[in-house]
């Protein structure tokens, strides 16, 4: 699992978080995917939570069309987590944490980003 441990923004701007992973199975894989992004606390509720069933690389990309405030950026099919966050504000300031489950491994797998706005 990768992701970028320290991203800068200017408050205003739109930001990407990057995160990605691979994982031993990946060539016959066709379950669910589940990416959970937290902020602050490692174990804090997920704000933000997208579900895609592996079964085809075709169509949506499931999570990345929201206009909201926050949304994927790529495909979670590809091993693609990362987070788009629009318009930083101050607020935004701090911790974040990627996190993937998968369906039939009761591990999962997390890692932390700073984010400094500028
Ligand atoms: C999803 O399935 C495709 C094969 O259809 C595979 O290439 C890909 O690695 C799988 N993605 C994940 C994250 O397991």
């Amino acid at each position: 699992m990768a992701v970028s441990p320290v991203v800068f923004v200017p408050r205003g701007e739109d930001v990407v978080l990057p995160c990605s992973f691979t994982h031993p199975r990946q060539q016959h894989y066709s379950g669910m995917i589940t990416v959970k992004w937290l902020a602050r606390q490692s174990n804090a509720p997920p704000f933000f939570i997208c579900s895609v069933r592996n079964e085809s690389m075709e169509g949506k990309r499931g999570c990345a069309e929201s206009q909201l405030k926050y949304s994927t950026y790529g495909d979670l099919r590809r091993g693609e987590l990362s987070l788009l966050i629009r318009r930083v504000q101050l607020g935004d300031n701090g911790t974040f944490f990627c996190r993937v489950e998968m369906e039939g491994l009761l591990q999962h797998f997390q890692k932390e980003t700073q984010l400094y706005v500028t």
